[in-house]
């Protein structure tokens, strides 16, 4: 019996962590802003969107984040770095966010401003390990939509958490409240990603 994949099926079958990349190949600035224009559909807590993105092209900077990050081939060769942020003070946009909800018509203004209120009185008073873990959890879904939708534009991604997140902070000066997650390698593969196996998923999950 054949089985047929769905187009996001056959993405996410398609997509491996590919570590060979094609020196030299640009990818044109439109692109990589319709990826990530693309990517902030994602989720997260409350709407607060907390992912920020350095975008890294130049070739001399690459070449310095290597030797920040175990000296990891791929984030020399590949086109670009997208670096996922998180922002510890996602909760400062809460007024932006809800109010822009009333604006376009997705809620009355009281239940707007209810959640300007809610989310600055929760959020701004959470510790910051918990903020620190809402914003991880979140920069996790937006990195997934970007993997796999570099790999529908036909470029391929690794994403990597091997990097030294303290000298990256110094580096790009981040503020305070910003703080590195992921990096993001990009690029048109020169060598195929190595295969990767999954455990069974009868092994993994329970019905009750
Ligand atoms: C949070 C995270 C951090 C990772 N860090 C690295 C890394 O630093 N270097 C690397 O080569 N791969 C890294 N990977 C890629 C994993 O090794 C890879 O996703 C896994 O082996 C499954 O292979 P696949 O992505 O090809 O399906 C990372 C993956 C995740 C999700």
């Amino acid at each position: 019996m054949t089985i047929t994949q769905t187009a996001i099926q056959q993405l996410m079958h398609d997509r491996k962590s590919v570590r060979k990349y094609k020196e030299g190949v640009v990818i044109p600035h439109e692109k990589l802003q319709a990826l990530l224009q693309n990517a902030i559909t994602a989720p997260s807590s409350s709407n607060m969107q907390p992912w920020r993105f350095i975008v890294i092209e130049d070739q001399q900077v690459k070449k310095e984040l290597r030797q920040i990050s175990n000296d990891q081939e791929q984030v020399e060769t590949s086109s670009a770095i997208i670096a996922v942020l998180g922002d510890l003070e996602m909760y400062k946009n809460a007024e932006q966010i809800y109010d822009a909800n009333f604006e376009q018509g997705f809620m009355p203004r009281e239940v707007a401003d209810l959640m300007i209120k809610n989310s600055l009185g929760l959020y701004g008073s959470l510790p910051s390990e918990k903020l620190s873990s809402l914003v991880h959890f979140d920069a996790g879904l937006i990195s997934m939509q970007i993997m796999l939708l570099a790999k529908d534009m036909g470029y391929d991604t690794v994403p990597m958490g091997g990097f030294d997140k303290i000298k990256f902070a110094e580096r790009f000066n981040l503020p305070k409240n910003e703080v590195p997650i992921l990096l993001i390698a990009i690029g048109e593969a020169a060598a195929p990603a190595y295969g990767s196996s999954r455990l069974p998923v009868e092994q993994i999950v329970r019905y009750i």
